[in-house]
């Protein structure tokens, strides 16, 4: 017996890294998943990828292009999905972006762009799929944040910052869609090995290393087996949670 059987998944940012690896690991036990990405024709054959991986797993598998930070297109995706897949019982919003800068020197756009992204991103798909999960009295909400957004970062103001809403996003959250029977937390990664990770330099991935308490950097697996966990029926009493996952990084 699979962990998710009979579940329909909804995964934003699900052709890379962090979001790849919860679209699968969902799918292995057991969920029909739809996941989106940015597109732009950039990761076209990473998305084929992903969904080819789940059908081969006997699920099925919506990819589907839509950028996180437009409201309506939210709403549309969220549509799209129930029509296709016949249902949504979990949303994990994944999408994120930086544009590292000190504040001196951050752009508008780059302040703009992080927050459209990452926080706005959260509320837009919250907020289509709150009348789903209210009308259906259950639902699993999981936002992705960072250890940046409770600690800070030197050069990410923008980043922490969105982070940071996110965990009030997901609080408030809670206390609204919690007489609903929606559970709603948050996973704070800290370095996980992927694309956003890879482009920093060699001398800040040194740096983080030496924080880590564990000597090393985790993997998107580690983030998407603790996403299974929270949103299987082993963890339905936990809600408005902020779980570290970072090898002891921020102690
Ligand atoms: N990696 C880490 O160390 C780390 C640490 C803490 C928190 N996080 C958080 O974990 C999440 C995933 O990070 P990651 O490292 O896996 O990132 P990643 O490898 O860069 O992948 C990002 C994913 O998000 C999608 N995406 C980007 N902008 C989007 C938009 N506007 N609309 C829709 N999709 C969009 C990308 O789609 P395309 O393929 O089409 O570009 C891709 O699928 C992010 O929220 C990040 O902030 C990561």
């Amino acid at each position: 017996m699979t962990l998710l059987e009979k579940r329909i998944a909804l995964v934003t940012g699900g052709s890379l890294g962090i979001g790849k690896a919860t679209v699968l690991a969902l799918a292995s036990e057991g969920a029909d998943v739809a996941f989106t990405y940015l597109g732009f024709r950039k990761h076209q054959a990473e998305a084929n990828e992903v969904v080819g991986s789940v059908k081969g797993l006997g699920r099925r598998c919506l990819a589907i292009e839509s950028d996180v930070s437009g409201f309506k297109e939210a709403e549309d995706v969220v549509r799209h999905v129930m029509a296709e897949l016949g249902g949504l019982h979990i949303l994990v919003n994944n999408a994120g972006i930086t544009r590292d800068g000190v504040v001196w020197k951050m752009e508008e756009e780059e302040w703009d762009t992080v927050i459209d992204v990452n926080l706005k991103g959260c509320f837009n798909y919250i907020r289509a799929v709150s009348p789903v999960f209210r009308q259906q009295k259950h639902g699993n909400i999981i936002n992705i944040a960072s250890i940046n957004g409770m600690r800070g970062k030197f050069g990410q103001a923008n980043y922490a910052a969105s982070k940071a809403g996110v965990i009030g996003l997901t609080k408030t959250i809670a206390k609204e869609l919690g007489r609903y029977n929606v559970n709603v937390n948050v996973i704070a990664p800290g370095m996980i090995e992927t694309d956003m990770t890879e482009q920093l330099t060699d001398e800040v991935k040194q740096q983080a290393r030496s924080e880590i308490v564990l000597g090393r950097f985790g993997k998107p697996e580690d983030v998407a087996g603790l996403i299974v966990y929270l949103v299987s029926e082993k963890a339905q009493f936990i809600t408005g949670e902020v779980i570290k996952i970072d090898g002891g990084q921020y102690i």
